[in-house]
């Protein structure tokens, strides 16, 4: 499991395992825009401010996954104990 801080809803939210980052943040009670939830069609790209996603999607260009300043959070999870994001 790893921790998911959405900075702009002022939420903070645990990911556990069989759980993507939106479904945990829906729980919470936090409005995230997604459409595919499979890491095609980009509805949920979200910015990094803090932490290294783990990428999962096939959305991002190889570049834009090493920069590590967006996510995909229907699907990608996170190399760091924790992630900061801007939703
Ligand atoms: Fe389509 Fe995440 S909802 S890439």
């Amino acid at each position: 499991a790893f921790e998911v801080e959405a900075v702009a809803s002022g939420v903070t939210v645990q990911v556990e395992e069989g759980m993507s980052i939106a479904q945990a943040l829906k729980a919470a009670g936090v409005k995230v825009n997604v459409s595919c939830e499979e890491g095609v069609c980009g509805t949920c790209i979200s910015e990094v401010l803090e932490g290294v996603p783990d990428h999962r999607d096939h959305f991002l260009s190889d570049e834009e996954k090493e920069d590590n300043d967006q996510i995909a959070v229907c699907c990608s999870r996170a190399k760091t104990p924790r992630l900061v994001i801007d939703i």
